[in-house]
């Protein structure tokens, strides 16, 4: 008989979008005529930009000539797509990267979940609490922990709370932890972290010999000076910092695939006989032989986000989708509801009303007023009495989303 991995059974529940997803066809089913607003999943609404869907045309257009023909790529992406992010991403912060430590990817949710397979299995594993649930789930599915308690933490794995009483800035964990789980702007907060926090993890995972993942999906958003758009902006990362960064929030990717892991060369890890090996050598090896590379087109789309047209074009649309943000957390306010990121980041993370639990607020929110948000316990225990609306929507949605949140729950 075929033995499953047992590990997925320990998952306490689906994954968190398409059970949203479950609900909101269960109400539309039973409500056809009812309008219903989704500020859930964070998924992009805006075209792509005019330059991006040229270069992916001209893509295209060059897998129809023999002459320009392009086959397999290179497992880690074009070195052109490579250099030109180097250059126009990471060079004006004041990083410099080779290209041979970027990898171009499908997406960084694949990415952050494909990792563990280079690390060892009795890694202690930090994440925050709420956390996108991606960084919890793939642990468990890996077989990094044990059961999950009543409350949904799993045993093995060190959570990390992200609540109003620490301004949602874990503290360094008590205990030793060899991987640690950060998101910056985060996701669900849509909190920002400073230098000198960003510091104290660095050192921290210096000083202790462990390794940071840093989810940087949503650095495009963030609009005040002085936030580190990279974790490589902060002296002494590229010893203990693995990064991933998305094209789909950027540059409106979420159909088309493409994001990129930087791992510099220097970056080492232990075998158990205490020999060092770099992780830039075991991920090459790890993607040259599970993965055949971004399609040709998709890499050239990308490469035009940066091109002189592309870049406004694709910085228009970052502060469309960031006036949603500001509309969605001032009417907020205005309804005395308190909220949390949007600054910086493309989700507003609200109290619920009267002390809701996350769920039924959900429940509330869809069928009386219409609107998909996503609840706050969906991303973690710490995530109860909370709830994320993403700022993905028009603005004529997202006013309307809020004007009716008013009616139902303004002062
Ligand atoms: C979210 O809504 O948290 C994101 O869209 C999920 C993702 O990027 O995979």
């Amino acid at each position: 008989m075929t033995l499953i991995n047992e590990n997925y059974l320990k998952l306490k529940a689906g994954y968190l979008f398409p059970e949203i997803g479950r609900r909101v066809k269960a109400f539309t089913d039973a409500n056809p005529e009812a309008k219903v607003i989704r500020l859930g999943i964070g998924d992009v609404t805006r075209p792509l930009a005019p330059a991006v869907i040229k270069a992916f045309h001209d893509g295209v257009d060059d897998l129809a000539r023999g002459e320009s023909f392009h086959g397999y790529g290179p497992e880690q992406g074009y070195d052109w797509l490579s250099k030109i992010i180097i250059e126009k991403s990471y060079k004006p912060l004041g990083v410099e990267l080779m290209p041979s430590e970027v990898f171009i990817s499908d997406g960084s949710k694949c990415d952050s979940a494909n990792i563990l397979d280079i690390l060892a299995l009795d890694n202690k594993v930090a994440i925050c609490d709420p956390v996108y649930p991606v960084y919890n789930d793939t642990n468990v599915m890996i077989g990094r922990s044990g059961e999950a308690d009543d409350k949904g933490y799993y045993e093995g794995l060190v959570y990390m709370p992200c609540t109003e009483a620490n301004n949602f800035a874990p503290a360094l964990p008590k205990e030793e932890v060899d991987i640690i789980y950060l998101c910056y702007p985060n996701n669900p907060t849509g909190m920002v972290a400073t230098r000198t926090e960003l510091k104290a993890w660095v050192d921290y995972a210096n000083a202790q010999g462990s390794l940071i993942f840093f989810d940087a999906a949503y650095e495009a958003f963030i609009s005040e000076p002085g936030i580190p758009h990279s974790i490589y902006e902060i002296e002494g990362a590229k010893t203990c910092a693995i990064e991933f960064r998305s094209f789909s929030k950027t540059a409106g990717f979420t159909g088309v695939r493409c994001g990129l892991t930087v791992i510099p060369e220097q970056l080492m890890a232990l075998t158990k006989s205490g020999e060092k090996v770099a992780l830039n050598k075991l991920w090459n090896r790890r993607q040259s032989t599970k993965f055949n590379g971004v399609s040709y087109p998709v890499q050239r789309a990308a490469a035009a986000v940066y091109s002189e047209e592309g870049w406004p074009q694709v910085q228009e649309t970052i502060s469309f989708y960031m006036e949603n943000a500001r509309l969605i957390l001032a009417g907020l306010k205005a309804a005395g509801i308190t909220c949390y990121g949007g600054v910086n980041a493309p989700y507003i993370w609200l109290k619920t009303p009267e002390g809701m639990k996350s769920w039924d607020f959900f429940d509330k929110l869809l069928n009386e007023c219409h609107v998909v948000g996503t609840p706050g316990s969906g991303f973690g225990p710490s995530g109860e009495g909370y709830f994320r609306l993403s700022a993905f929507g028009s603005h004529e949605n997202v006013q309307e989303a809020i004007q009716r949140i008013q009616q139902k729950w303004g002062k």
